[in-house]
């Protein structure tokens, strides 16, 4: 009996201090059942950056500008439009379900009042204020969920290693005291990040800078749970992170992450860029969210607001499009899960979660009918959505002797389309079942 305390005692005390809990995977898919289910989420960068329009941090570690150069632009931030109701009324009209805004990007400039460290808006800037909390409030009262971007790495923190891609402070390994500071001062901002918004997301940045171990990334994760223990934590947190994210390329094939998001920006910047011109079409963007939804995945689609609060008409337009699309089309855009296989259709499509609709996102004129190959299902109804027209659908090739199911062909008339992109409902008897062979020879007739 006592060897038995006793050898309880000593597990107890030889736990490491930190340990992520292990979760099933039915606990992770109804914590991540909210994401999941979203598709949509809009990503801000609005940071001292957007003054000069260059890039956010990456300028001065890039030695594209000297470090104090790019710190002036501090007096040039005044957030005097910012309109964070505005902002969210925009959000909630593109149809996203969460938003992602910057807390503090790389080069350690915190968008709220931080008592935890040197650098904030509030401080610095003649904006003079905690320009975060306007912001989480709208998000809160619009019912979205709330992101918070966070990077790890701080370029500008007199602790943190890494100054620029040319100049460290020191190695870790030769004072360890002071690495700590850094990871203490990480753990303070989170904490009151924490404390302050209770964020359903966490963000993360710059993990690849440092190993887990330094980080300690696992103490993170602990921390956060411990005020949210449904909070939600993107990859970038070496290894401990819920769901992948790809950037700016759009993945080919599905990824394997059961849970993915693809961040991606209208233009070429995350921040704000006066030379940035380089929108990419309503429709481009479109077809990218509609890639994303097919291979089961989210768009967290960014826009980078002026210094003053103002955003680019482009991504106005752009948000204003999305939102036109998704309202339309929304039993096609939330909770649908990833489509068919690309042989089966020759484009974009996305299941319901029963699994017995497939969705069509057709972003061009059809010159003729559409066709899916190699469904066994019956179908019973193909509508337009959004507007419930029914369409007339026939499937032809279907030999009695044969397992290959026929084709079928779905007629699109023209007065249909949408002009962005048009989305057909097809109702099945059941769950989809495809056929997936290479044909068969006749063998009686
Ligand atoms: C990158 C960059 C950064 C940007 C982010 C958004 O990793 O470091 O500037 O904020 O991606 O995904």
């Amino acid at each position: 009996m006592h060897k038995f305390i006793l050898s309880v005692l000593l597990a107890c005390c030889w736990w490491p201090a930190a340990v992520v809990a292990q979760e099933t995977d039915a606990a992770k898919a109804a914590r991540m059942q909210w994401f999941d289910d979203a598709k949509l989420g809009i990503f801000i960068h609005w940071g001292i950056y957007a003054v000069d329009g260059i890039s956010e941090s990456w300028s001065f570690y890039n030695n594209y500008l000297p470090y104090d150069e790019y710190m002036k632009q501090c007096s040039g931030f005044t957030a005097s439009h910012y309109d964070p109701k505005a902002w969210v009324d925009l959000i909630r009209e593109s149809g996203a379900q969460y938003s992602v805004i910057t807390s503090k990007h790389h080069d350690g400039v915190a968008l709220w009042d931080t008592k935890s460290g040197p650098l904030s808006v509030a401080r610095h800037t003649p904006a003079g204020r905690d320009l975060l909390t306007p912001f989480c409030k709208e998000v809160r009262k619009a019912g979205l969920h709330l992101g918070l971007y966070y990077s790890l790495v701080d370029w500008s923190h007199d602790d943190y290693p890494n100054f620029t891609r040319t100049s460290t402070r020191y190695a870790i390994a030769d004072e360890p005291a002071r690495w700590q500071r850094f990871v203490d001062f990480n753990k303070a901002q989170l904490t009151e990040l924490c404390k302050a918004y209770k964020p359903d997301l966490f963000w993360f940045d710059g993990d690849w800078e440092q190993s887990a171990e330094n980080w300690h990334a696992a103490e993170i994760i602990d921390l956060l749970r411990s005020y949210n223990k449904n909070v939600i934590v993107n990859s970038r947190i070496t290894g401990y992170g819920d769901y992948a994210t790809p950037e700016q390329g759009i993945p080919v094939v599905r990824p394997t992450d059961r849970y993915w998001e693809l961040c991606q920006t209208i233009n070429d910047s995350w921040g704000f860029q006066h030379t940035d011109t380089n929108f990419k079409s309503p429709h481009q963007l479109l077809c990218t969210f509609c890639d994303c939804l097919s291979m089961g995945g989210n768009l967290l689609l960014d826009f980078g607001p002026r210094e003053g609060g103002t955003i680019p008409d482009e991504e106005v337009a752009v948000l204003k499009e999305f939102g036109r699309w998704t309202k339309k089309h929304k039993e096609a855009v939330y909770g649908t899960r990833a489509g068919i296989p690309a042989e089966h259709f020759q484009g974009y499509t996305a299941l319901n979660q029963a699994g017995d609709v497939i969705y069509l996102y057709i972003p061009y004129r059809p010159n003729g009918t559409v066709e899916i190959k190699g469904l066994i299902n019956n179908v019973h109804r193909v509508w337009v959505v959004g507007s419930g027209q029914i369409l007339n659908h026939k499937v032809f090739n279907k030999a009695y002797w044969s397992e290959v199911p026929g084709n079928l062909y779905i007629e699109v008339p023209d007065a249909v389309l949408d002009p962005q992109i048009t989305v057909i409902g097809v109702l099945l008897d059941g769950s989809a079942r495809l056929y997936q062979g290479a044909g068969q020879v006749i063998s009686v007739n």
